[in-house]
C-alpha cells in the first residue's frame, strides 16, 4: 500500500508523537505529569450537560442535523458576538456552525487554493494552518513572529511576490504557542494589507476568553471593514471547557462562509443536534462559568510562572491563553530540552519546534492539568533543573 504523495510531506501529528513517549514512560512506572496538550482539565459546567442530556432524550435531535448548523445556535453565536464584540452578524449568511474549529481551519485551505498558491502561514503557529495548506496542494508561506515584535508579524516584511500570489492569510491572537495578544490597531493594518493584496484573512479566536488582568481580547471583526475581507474562527471547546464535544463555528465575510458551507455539505453532515443545543445553553447561559475557570488558569499562570522564574528560566507573563512559551535555557533546543525534562523532571511539555522553525529555541507549556500537578511540575522543574538565573531584563 502506498499514501499518495501529498501524504509524504505530512509530519505524525505533534501530540501522537507526545502521547506515545508519555505512554512509554508511565508504563515503565514512572509518575508523568503532562503540560503537553491544551486540553482543559476542568469540567464541562453543568447546565450545559443537563441541556444535552435534555436534547438528547428528544427525538427530533436523533435525525441528520441541518448542515449549517441549527437555527437556535447560528442565532446564539450572533447574539454572543453582539454582546461580547459589538459586531453584528446575520445568522443567515454569516454564522456556519463546526465539528469543532480545527474542521473548519483545515477545510478552508481547500475552498481558497488551487495548486501552487500561496498561504502566508505563521511561524511559530497551530500546526494545523500548515497542514492543510499542503493538503489542499497550496504552498505555505512562512511568516516569522519574533519575540521583539510581541510575536506579531511584520507585514510590510513579507515580500511583495509572496504577498501577490497569497490567497489567504492565516493569524491567531491570543495566540498558540507563544500567548501572545494583538490589539484593533494590528487588524487595522491587517485590513488594509488585505485589501491591497486581495488577501482572505482567516483569524482564528479560538482563545478570546481566555485572558487575564482583566485583559478582554478583541475580535478581528472589531476592525473596520474586516467583515469585507475576511473570517473568523471560534470555537466552544476552551471557553466552556468542550474539547471532546466538538462544536465550534466561524463567522464573517458572507461569500467566504458560504462557499465552507458548501464544501461542508459535499464531505460531512454536521454536528449532532443536541451538542448543539448544549452550546445555545453555553453561550446564552451563565457566563460566571467562564470567569471562574479563567480564574482557576489564572492563579496557575502566577504560580508557575514565578516557579520557573525561580528555576531560572525566563518567561515572560502571558496575559491569555493557558500557554507558557518559554525560551530554553543556553546548550539546549527545544527538542533536547522536552526530553530533559521527561526524563529528569518527569514532566511532558511541547518542542517549540513542532510549531515551526522559528519555535527551534522554546518549549511551551499547558497549564490545563489540576492545581496540584502543575504545582508538583513545576517545583519538579525547579528542584531538577538547575540552570543558572538568566540576566536581569
Ligand atoms: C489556535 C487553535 N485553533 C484551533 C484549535 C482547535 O480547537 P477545536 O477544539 O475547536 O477544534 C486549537 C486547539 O488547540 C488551537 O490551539
Amino acid at each position: 500500500m502506498e499514501v499518495a504523495r501529498r501524504m509524504r510531506s505530512i509530519p505524525p501529528y505533534l501530540f501522537a508523537d507526545l502521547d506515545r513517549k508519555r505512554a512509554a514512560l508511565r508504563a515503565k512506572g514512572v509518575d508523568v505529569i503532562s503540560l503537553g496538550i491544551g486540553d482543559p482539565d476542568l469540567p464541562t459546567p453543568p447546565h450545559i450537560i443537563d441541556a444535552l442530556a435534555e436534547a438528547a432524550r428528544n427525538p427530533t435531535t436523533h435525525t441528520y442535523p441541518p448542515y449549517e448548523g441549527t437555527v437556535e445556535l447560528r442565532r446564539a453565536v450572533a447574539a454572543w458576538y453582539g454582546r461580547r464584540f459589538g459586531v453584528t452578524l446575520d445568522p443567515e449568511r454569516e454564522v456556519l456552525v463546526l465539528i469543532g474549529s480545527k474542521e473548519g481551519l483545515a477545510h478552508v485551505a481547500w475552498v481558497f487554493l488551487d495548486p501552487e498558491d500561496l498561504a502566508l502561514v505563521s511561524d511559530p503557529g497551530y500546526p494545523v494552518y500548515d497542514v492543510a495548506v499542503r493538503m489542499a496542494g497550496g504552498k505555505p508561506h512562512p511568516v516569522p513572529l519574533e519575540r521583539g515584535r510581541g510575536w506579531l508579524p511584520d507585514l510590510h516584511a513579507i515580500p511583495e511576490d509572496a504577498a501577490r500570489r497569497a490567497k489567504v492569510l492565516f493569524l491567531n491572537y491570543p495566540n498558540n504557542p507563544t500567548a501572545a495578544t494583538a490589539d484593533l490597531d494590528f487588524f487595522n493594518d491587517v485590513v488594509a494589507f488585505a485589501r491591497r493584496h486581495r488577501v482572505l484573512v482567516v483569524h482564528d479566536n479560538t482563545y478570546s476568553e481566555i485572558a487575564y488582568d482583566g485583559y478582554r481580547p478583541p475580535s478581528f471583526l472589531e476592525a473596520p471593514g474586516a467583515k469585507e475581507v475576511g473570517i473568523e474562527f471560534h470555537s466552544l471547546s476552551k471557553t466552556y471547557c468542550m474539547t471532546g464535544w466538538r462544536l465550534g463555528f466561524v463567522v464573517g465575510n458572507a461569500a467566504a462562509v458560504q462557499a465552507l458551507a458548501t464544501l461542508k455539505t459535499n464531505i460531512d453532515s454536521g454536528q449532532f443536534t443536541a451538542i448543539q443545543a448544549a452550546g445555545v445553553a453555553a453561550l446564552n447561559g451563565p457566563q460566571d462559568v467562564v470567569r471562574e475557570r479563567v480564574a482557576t488558569w489564572e492563579q496557575r499562570r502566577n504560580m508557575a510562572v514565578a516557579g520557573l522564574r525561580a528555576a531560572g528560566l525566563d518567561v515572560p507573563l502571558p496575559r491569555a491563553t493557558f500557554y507558557l512559551w518559554v525560551p530554553v535555557p543556553a546548550g539546549f533546543d527545544s527538542a533536547s530540552f522536552a526530553d530533559h525534562l521527561l526524563e529528569q523532571a518527569g514532566v511532558v511539555v511541547t518542542p517549540g519546534l513542532g510549531y515551526g522553525e522559528r519555535g527551534r529555541n522554546y518549549v511551551r507549556l499547558s497549564l490545563t492539568a489540576p492545581d496540584a500537578r502543575v504545582k508538583e511540575a513545576i517545583e519538579r522543574i525547579r528542584d531538577r533543573l538547575g540552570v543558572a538565573a538568566p540576566p536581569a531584563r
